[in-house]
C-alpha cells in the first residue's frame, strides 16, 4: 500500500503514546488524581441543582463567560480585562502551546513536570531544555537563570506535579523578571502552596498565571479552568485563539455559584494542609520510604524495590494511588492525594498491615 502523508501522520502521533490516565479501580478510595474530597458532597450538590435550575441547555451560553469572568475577578483580586477561561487548565495549556509555540521554540521546564504539558510538548514537536530535581526532589534556581538565555518559554508548576515542591516567592519573582519571552506559572495547586503570583501580572507583561476549580474547590469534572494575564494577550485568547463556546452552561453557573462559596473550598485546603502534614510524619517513619515534602494536595515518596508490591496490595484493598515509578535517581516513586481524613487513615492503615 501506497503511505501517504495522512498515515505517516497517524504513525507519527501513534510512537507518542499521549497521556497516561490511572487504572480505573471500581469503588475504590481514589487517590490516584489530587482530586479534593474534603469540598463535600453537599457542597457539589447544593452547587449543581441551583445551577441546573438557571440553566437552558437548549442555547448556547451566550453572555455566560461574561457573567462567570466578574466572579473570577472578585475571587483573585485581578481586573476583568485580565482573566479568560479555559475547559481546564489542560485546554488553556494546550491553546498557549499549540498558537506560540512550534519547532522553533525551546521550553524551559523542569524534569519532572505536568505528564499533560509535556505529552503536549512532543505532540507539537516542541523542545523542552528540562531542568532535573536534585536528589532531596528540590530545584536550584540558578540553574534556570543559566539556561534561561537559551529558552523561549518559560513553564513550572508551582507547586510541581508530581513532586510537591515550590520555589520561595523570591526566587521565582526573580526569574521572572529575568527571563525575556513568555512565562507560564500553572498554579493548579496554588491554593495548598505558601503563595500566588497572580498580583505580579499587574507589572509583569511576560507572566501568564493559570489556576483552576478542579483541585482547590474540589469540581474536576467541572473542566473549568482559568487565566490571568496582560490585557493584551487575555483579549487575544479570549477572542481569536479560544472556541467560542469553551464552558457548558451548567459548569459556567456552577462555576459562579461555587466562587460565591469560597471560604468552604478555603476551609477545605487548610484541612487538607493539616491532613498532609499527618500523612508526611506517619510515611515518614518506615524505613522502606523517603518522602518528600509537598505544598500540593499530594505526596511523593519513594518505596525503592518495594513500589510495586505497594501499589498492588493497596489496589487489592481497593485503594488507588499513582505508580510513577522512576523519578531521577529515585526508582521506586508513589504518589498518593490527600484525602478525607478517613480515606487518609484507610491508605495509612493498609501500609501499616503491609510494612508495619
Ligand atoms: C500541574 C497541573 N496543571 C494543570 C492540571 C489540569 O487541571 P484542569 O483540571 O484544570 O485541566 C493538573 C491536573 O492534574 C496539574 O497537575
Amino acid at each position: 500500500m501506497k503511505i501517504n502523508w495522512f498515515e505517516e501522520k497517524i504513525k507519527k502521533f501513534s510512537s507518542i503514546g499521549g497521556y497516561q490516565k490511572p487504572e480505573y479501580l471500581q469503588d475504590a478510595v481514589k487517590l490516584d488524581s489530587n482530586e479534593n474530597y474534603v469540598i463535600s458532597r453537599q457542597f457539589q450538590n447544593d452547587v449543581i441543582s441551583t445551577a441546573k435550575k438557571n440553566s437552558d441547555v437548549r442555547e448556547y451560553p451566550l453572555g455566560g463567560i461574561e457573567r462567570l469572568i466578574p466572579m473570577i475577578s472578585k475571587f483573585v483580586k485581578i481586573p476583568c480585562s485580565m482573566i479568560g477561561v479555559g475547559n481546564g487548565s489542560d485546554q488553556i495549556l494546550d491553546l498557549i502551546l499549540s498558537n506560540f509555540a512550534s519547532n522553533q521554540t525551546k521550553i524551559l521546564t523542569s524534569n519532572p513536570t505536568f505528564g499533560f504539558f509535556e505529552e503536549r510538548c512532543k505532540l507539537y514537536s516542541i523542545p523542552m531544555i528540562a531542568i532535573p530535581f536534585s536528589n532531596d526532589m528540590k530545584l536550584n534556581i540558578k540553574d534556570f537563570i543559566k539556561q534561561s538565555k537559551n529558552a523561549n518559554i518559560l513553564y513550572l508548576d508551582s507547586p510541581n506535579n508530581p513532586t510537591g515542591f515550590q520555589f520561595s516567592k523570591n526566587e521565582l519573582q526573580q526569574l521572572i523578571a529575568s527571563f525575556h519571552g513568555p512565562v507560564i506559572i500553572d498554579e493548579a495547586y496554588g491554593e495548598f502552596g505558601n503563595y500566588s503570583l497572580a498580583n505580579m501580572v499587574k507589572t509583569q507583561e511576560n507572566l501568564i498565571v493559570v489556576q483552576t476549580l478542579s483541585k482547590s474547590f474540589g469540581l474536576a469534572g467541572l473542566r473549568l479552568g482559568y487565566f490571568i494575564a496582560n490585557k493584551k494577550f487575555t483579549d487575544v485568547f479570549m477572542n481569536v485563539l479560544q472556541y467560542p463556546y469553551p464552558l457548558s452552561t451548567l459548569t459556567i453557573e456552577s462555576g459562579i455559584l461555587a466562587l460565591e462559596k469560597s471560604t468552604i473550598m478555603k476551609d477545605a485546603a487548610n484541612n487538607i494542609k493539616i491532613e498532609r502534614k499527618r500523612i508526611i510524619e506517619t510515611l515518614q517513619k518506615y524505613d522502606a520510604f523517603e518522602v518528600f515534602d509537598s505544598k500540593a494536595n499530594f505526596v511523593l515518596f519513594d518505596a525503592h524495590g518495594a513500589y510495586k508490591r505497594v501499589y498492588s496490595a493497596l489496589a487489592e484493598q481497593g485503594i488507588s494511588i499513582r505508580k510513577l515509578g522512576k523519578i531521577g535517581t529515585h526508582d521506586g516513586c508513589l504518589r498518593v492525594t490527600i484525602g478525607t481524613k478517613e480515606m487518609n487513615s484507610k491508605f495509612l492503615l493498609a501500609i501499616r498491615d503491609l510494612l508495619g
